[in-house]
């Protein structure tokens, strides 16, 4: 894909980290592949921001190509959405550098993913996860980016961004595309399946969460310890039945069909049906097909790096051109 001008770019990042879980598919992955013809894309893979904890490098480098092959099995198409490694690009730490010289201390001390880190890994505390914003900052600003699809933790970074775009424009004149968020038409907020008043998230205990590469008996077992309540029927209520509102969720999501539907299908039946069947279709309709051509895209090595390398050419073309002025602007020799 070319980036073409009458179209808006939508961008977003994903750590190498693990494996996507069923939450990022049902909650973002599944509806980028909807998005691919009315925008221009780009689906960074944020290696920079991996590091900012202490990675095993063989796990990283791994998990980085697990990443690309897993959205292409998802449904993004290479040749339409530019997808690349965020390392392979140097005008992210680059742009990075700049703005971190236009954002205050007192800004990054505010996230709130700084102090929670910081509290998790209390060792390491290093000036890379303070300065994680800026980089997430210049990665969005470097490509004219209009829409950010964000989930709510990641807002207050999509703030800074919005901040330091309005700070460095009201200085310099028009340089930077003020991001929004971008709020998808449909996307289910999936839920943890031990804990489901929070949502599904990769670094919770291994049973609140599928991951993509779970295999089908896992993923069953995992569906029939899930927590429900204490009642027996089934009905959708988010506040007082978010477990059972969880599992009517991620059915209709994985069946494509209305949640309304989903409901009535299972009225009279109890949660045991209706675990089974939500495991069910997860494998059925989600992990089986996703997994297949995971499986298919990782053995193509070559293929794999042609991606890489082309999408990361893209990328930057589109982001010199800002990059460029930016320099000139603050008053490089370029
Ligand atoms: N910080 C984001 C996360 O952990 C990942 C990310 C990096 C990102 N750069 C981005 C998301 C730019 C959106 C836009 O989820």
């Amino acid at each position: 894909m070319d980036a073409v001008k009458d179209k808006k770019t939508i961008f977003s990042g994903m750590q190498p980290t693990g494996y996507p879980q069923l939450g990022n598919y049902l909650g973002a992955i599944k509806n980028w592949g909807q998005l691919q013809d009315e925008y221009n894309c780009l689906y960074c893979i944020v290696d920079l921001h991996a590091i900012t904890v202490r990675q095993n490098p063989a796990d990283l480098r791994k998990a980085t190509r697990n990443l690309l092959a897993m959205y292409i099995a998802c449904g993004l198409d290479p040749d339409k959405n530019i997808i690349y490694v965020q390392s392979h690009y140097a005008g992210h730490a680059e742009l990075s550098w700049i703005l971190g010289c236009y954002t205050y201390m007192g800004e990054l001390g505010r996230m709130t993913q700084f102090k929670e880190k910081s509290e998790k890994h209390d060792a390491n505390i290093n000036t890379g996860l303070f300065t994680y914003p800026v980089l997430q900052t210049a990665d969005i600003l470097l490509f004219g980016t209009h829409l950010v699809p964000v989930g709510d933790d990641q807002r207050q970074h999509l703030e800074l961004a919005r901040d330091v775009a309005i700070r460095f424009n009201n200085i310099y004149g028009d340089v930077f595309t003020v991001p929004d968020a971008y709020i998808a038409k449909s996307g289910a907020r999936i839920k943890s399946l031990t804990h489901p008043e929070r949502k599904m998230s990769k670094s919770d205990e291994e049973n609140s969460c599928i991951s993509l590469l779970d295999s089908p008996e896992a993923v069953m077992r995992k569906f029939k310890r899930a927590v429900t309540d204490s009642e027996t029927e089934i009905r959708y209520d988010a506040e007082n039945k978010p477990g059972v509102s969880n599992l009517l969720e991620i059915y209709a999501n994985c069946c494509d069909i209305t949640l309304a539907d989903a409901i009535a299908e299972f009225g009279g039946k109890n949660y045991g049906q209706l675990k089974t069947a939500v495991g069910e279709a997860v494998v059925g309709n989600i992990i089986q097909p996703i997994q297949a051509r995971f499986n298919q895209v990782s053995a193509e090595a070559d293929y794999l790096d042609n991606i890489m390398k082309n999408n990361a050419e893209k990328a930057a073309m589109i982001g010199q051109k800002i990059l460029k002025k930016v320099k000139k602007k603050v008053g490089f020799v370029v």
